[in-house]
């Protein structure tokens, strides 16, 4: 398997990374709907949330520079329609992650719970829903879940209906 794309495949480094931070972002939406139930009990949930949706955000920066300066992406669908709103699907799965981080860390300064969470002290987490990034976070994460849910049955509609074996594009196979 080739390191970068090729008309027909994604890359390994491609590859690696679409499905590191596909798990990353179930992990972070797992986890920030468990947090939010908890409450304000929910420290080690929380812990996990932040570091997932850190590393979602990291390596979503490090798959926007590696398409920009190393990479092309193998041929799109010859279908106008499904090339268009693959692409801005795509585009929002990139961009929103980042949105998602940004207004996250933007919760954990305003309130404090960063240093909580740091320092390891037992005192009940603050409300979050009293500082105004928590409501975009909120809106976020259902528009994330969205997307992957169209995202995933777009593939497996390619996968079994249409039958191009598109999921293999994206998996670690010796295909030219
Ligand atoms: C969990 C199940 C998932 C499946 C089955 C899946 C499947 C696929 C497949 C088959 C492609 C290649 C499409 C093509 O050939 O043009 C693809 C591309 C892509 N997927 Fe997923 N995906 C999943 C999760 C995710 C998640 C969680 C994200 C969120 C970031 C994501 C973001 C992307 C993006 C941005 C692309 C475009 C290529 C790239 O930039 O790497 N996918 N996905
Ligand atoms: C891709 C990245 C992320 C995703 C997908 C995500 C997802 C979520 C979800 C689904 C919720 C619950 C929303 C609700 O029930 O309304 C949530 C809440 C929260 N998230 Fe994230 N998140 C991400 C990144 C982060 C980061 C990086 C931080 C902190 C550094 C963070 C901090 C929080 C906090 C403090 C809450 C509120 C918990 C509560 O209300 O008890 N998130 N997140």
């Amino acid at each position: 398997m080739k390191i970068t794309s090729t008309a027909d495949q994604y890359g390994l480094v491609a590859v690696v990374l679409h499905w590191s931070i596909a798990i990353l972002i179930v992990v972070a939406l797992a986890s920030g709907f468990a947090a939010d139930t908890i409450g304000r009990d929910a420290h080690d949930v929380l812990r996990v949330h932040a570091t997932a949706g850190l590393l979602t955000a990291l390596l979503t920066i490090v798959r926007i520079g590696w398409w920009l300066v190393a990479d092309t992406r193998p041929a799109a669908d010859e279908d106008r329609l499904r090339r268009l709103s693959a692409k801005a699907v795509h585009v929002l799965l990139i961009i929103i992650p980042l949105g998602m981080a940004a207004s996250g860390i933007g919760m954990m300064v305003a309130t404090g719970a960063g240093e909580l969470l740091l320092a390891g002290t037992p005192d009940p987490l603050p409300n979050f829903e009293k500082v105004p990034p928590r409501a975009p976070h909120g809106a976020g994460a259902l528009a994330l879940l969205a997307l992957l849910v169209l995202h995933v049955v777009a593939a497996l509609y390619h996968q079994f209906i249409m039958r191009d074996g598109l999921i293999g594009r994206m998996w670690f196979s010796n295909r030219r």
